[in-house]
């Protein structure tokens, strides 16, 4: 296991969209059964295996996202973003994103392909250099490694 170097271009910010703060409450068939926190918590487990060091952040407020992403730039090296309904038609998330130039992985628990026909459509997806979805919490695990190959370019 590699050590977790804070300012080793290995700094990721994960970002957790509306609703996501109810996982445990939402349908498990879809969603999963952990909760954010449990979540969070395998999220770094990944991120220690990989060397990564990662911070997380939720929002229900679309401006607040925005806001965290104009943020984001000189404090992280890249973005694990899971925006929730937003990543289907907040085209003020994907300004943002754009405005942050950073290294992004789309991540979603649930299989957003084969679910109803406006969650196929992502105003993000062309701004990440990958889309992670139908995989739960270990697709994230995948979505860091992503970012680890990316990081080391
Ligand atoms: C989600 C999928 C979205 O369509 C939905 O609105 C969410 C969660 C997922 O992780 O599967 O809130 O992003």
């Amino acid at each position: 296991m590699s050590p977790a170097v804070p300012n080793a271009r290995n700094r990721v910010a994960v970002l957790h969209g509306a609703n996501l703060d109810q996982l445990g409450r939402r349908p498990a068939a879809v969603y999963g059964a952990l909760t954010l926190p449990q979540l969070e918590t395998a999220i770094s487990g990944y991120a220690a295996e990989l060397g990564l060091h990662v911070q997380f952040f939720q929002t229900n407020h679309e401006g607040a996202f925005v806001e965290e992403l104009h943020r984001l730039e000189d404090t992280v090296d890249a973005l694990l973003l899971n925006p929730g309904a937003w990543t289907h038609y907040s085209w003020a998330i994907r300004d943002a994103l754009e405005i942050a130039a950073l290294p992004a992985v789309e991540i979603h628990l649930s299989d957003v392909g084969a679910r109803e026909q406006w969650r196929r459509v992502s105003v993000i997806g062309d701004l990440c250099v990958a889309t992670i979805a139908g995989k739960g919490a270990e697709g994230y695990r995948d979505g860091l490694a992503r970012l680890r190959e990316e990081l080391a370019r």
